[in-house]
């Protein structure tokens, strides 16, 4: 089987190593012979951190995709303008792609799907959602006899690497993300990680999987993890509960729902302990029950391991993102995110004056909010309470109305925080 790359950065340039590292092993698995014949590359004069020996290199990418000779096409360079028309010409020429890009599927994946059937090839792509983790085999495959009802995840490493810092060793946020950014974890533009986009992606992508519905990048409800402050994270820790970036797919009473946001989730909870750039995700199946993939959500070699895994299949003939009917696209209802019911965290500070407690119990109450849990700190130099909230389970409709009540007081000092806590 002949591959050509699109792209030898670092998932590119891992692909390759892994290929050469594990060849034998691959090799005895698929009884097939896997060979790197080009890559196209944006420099080949470039360093690289893997070999390019027999491995022939251009700097016009269209020259793989229309290569007679090669089978499959492996696109890692990103982007959704160029990476689309790639995958675009690579299918129509009759070639399997395999891709990591999950900007371009949660945006583009139905019709590029749709094309791929067309052309009677397949489209791939494991390692855009969790790195090396293989959560959509495990979803297609694994889980297959299972009605998928929830699936929860820490899916973007950069993310999690940022909270888990701030947690752990009280770091500011910009420190840690310049780390991230200087281990290879974060995306191009930070901010497709900081603020839940390559989150959204991913999880567009996974509930897409998990539901049999099509891929819906609009719907995902995407809040970042910049609004979250070492006081939030302390207030957490102190009532239980860890913050993650998590991304949420759940399908009840036939209405989707998919959200990425910042959560306190408590700290017993498996989920809570996933920590530095690692990734999970938790699924859930009315006949299994609850299972967690954990893993390497970034990196060469880890991204690389879920992209040959893809040839595999291609090369065993398992590949089909038809095996839970989803190519045969539900029309799906998505739910209303007014209409989401949740636990939710309030942070407030407010001027020290009586009843400033009551006042704002009064009004969580007028919409039938309960307070399960509540601390507030010794009162500031400002003369200023630090107060944090845990509700009972509500819909985001009515926190928002309450919370915009008490906003409008003249005690209120700054912005209420909202966060979501979940219990999974
Ligand atoms: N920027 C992504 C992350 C890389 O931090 O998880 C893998 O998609």
């Amino acid at each position: 089987m002949n591959i050509g790359i699109l792209g030898l950065g670092t998932v590119g340039g891992g692909v390759v190593n892994v290929l050469k590292k594990n060849r034998e092993e691959i090799a005895r698995r698929t009884g097939a012979k896997l060979q790197i014949t080009h890559a196209a590359v944006r420099n080949v004069n470039q360093r690289r951190i893997c070999s390019t020996e027999g491995i022939t290199l251009t700097q016009e990418p269209f020259e793989v995709v229309n290569n007679d000779t090669i089978d499959v096409v492996l696109e890692l360079i990103g982007g959704t303008t160029l990476a689309k028309d790639l995958v675009e010409v690579a299918i129509k020429n009759g070639k399997h792609v395999i891709t990591a890009n999950k900007a371009l599927i949660a945006t583009h994946g139905s019709e590029l799907l749709a094309l791929a059937k067309d052309n009677n090839t397949q489209l791939l792509f494991e390692a855009a959602v969790a790195g090396g983790i293989p959560i959509l085999k495990s979803l297609e495959q694994g889980l297959s006899a299972n009605r998928i009802e929830m699936v929860a995840g820490i899916i973007n490493g950069t993310g999690n690497f940022i909270l888990t810092e701030m947690r752990d060793k009280a770091r500011d946020f910009d420190s840690v993300l310049k780390e991230a950014q200087k281990l290879g974890y974060a995306e191009s533009d930070p901010t497709f990680d900081i603020e839940g986009i390559d989150a959204a992606h991913k999880l567009t992508i996974l509930a897409a999987i998990a539901f049999g519905c099509e891929l819906n990048f609009s719907q995902v409800s995407t809040q970042g993890i910049s609004q979250v402050s070492s006081e939030d994270i302390a207030f957490a820790t102190e009532l239980g509960y860890s913050i993650k970036h998590l991304g949420i797919a759940k399908k009840e009473d036939g209405e989707i729902q998919m959200r990425v946001h910042p959560t306190l989730i408590p700290k017993r909870h498996l989920l809570a302990n996933v920590d530095g750039v690692m990734n999970a995700v938790l699924v859930k199946g009315n006949a299994l029950g609850s299972t967690l993939y954990y893993g390497a959500g970034a990196g060469d070699e880890a991204t690389a391991s879920a992209v040959i895994a893809d040839v595999v299949d291609i090369i065993k003939d398992t590949a089909s993102h038809d095996v839970l009917g989803w190519q045969s696209f539900e029309s799906s209802t998505f739910k209303n995110q007014d209409d989401i019911e949740s636990i939710f965290y309030l942070r407030l500070l407010a001027s020290d004056k009586p009843s400033v407690l009551a006042d704002i119990t009064t009004i969580l109450a007028n919409y039938n909010i309960s307070v399960e849990a509540v601390v507030q700190k010794q009162v500031d130099e400002q003369n200023n309470a630090h107060i944090a909230i845990i509700t009972n389970v509500i819909k985001t409709r009515d926190i928002n109305a309450a919370v915009e009540i008490i906003q409008s007081k003249d005690f209120i000092q700054e912005q209420i925080k909202i966060i979501h806590v979940e219990t999974l």
